[in-house]
């Protein structure tokens, strides 16, 4: 006989499934976390991909992981600009446009502010962004 499990989610909403456990485990896709691979080009060529948690910006991908072409001196804020990155061109449109402050701050960024410029903070990992490719400047101060 299966398994029979009843779960209360944090939400209120609740499921029942009369599957075997081990199963359940696999088509859990509310429990899934889907990881994205973003591969960071340092100035000097060096390439580093990662998997990211969907959510995770690109910047705490970058400084978790020993990227050393991006700082975060602000942690995330959008307030520093040391996160500069030059996103591969054949996805900008894969990407959430721009905010107001993040072009702002984008006026402020130490290399040359180029058309696929963004602040790595400001891009969070997710399907959409799988495979991307982002190039570091030789300088974020
Ligand atoms: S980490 Fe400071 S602007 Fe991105």
């Amino acid at each position: 006989m299966d398994a029979f499990i009843h779960i209360s989610q944090p939400t209120g909403v609740e499921f029942s499934r009369s599957q075997p456990i081990k199963s359940y485990a696999f088509n859990n896709f509310k429990g899934k976390i889907y990881m994205t691979h973003i591969t960071y080009v340092e100035a000097s060529g060096e390439q580093i991909t990662v998997d990211l948690q969907e959510g995770w910006s690109l910047m705490q991908g970058a400084t978790t992981n020993g990227v050393e072409g991006i700082i975060g001196e602000c942690g995330g804020s959008c307030a520093c600009a040391t996160c500069h990155c030059y996103v591969d061109e054949a996805r900008l449109g894969d990407l959430p446009a721009a905010s107001e402050t993040e072009l702002a701050m984008l006026a402020h960024v130490a290399a040359e502010r180029k058309p696929n410029s963004r602040l790595a903070c400001q891009l969070k990992a997710g399907p959409k962004l799988e495979g991307l490719i982002v190039h570091l400047p030789e300088t974020q101060e």
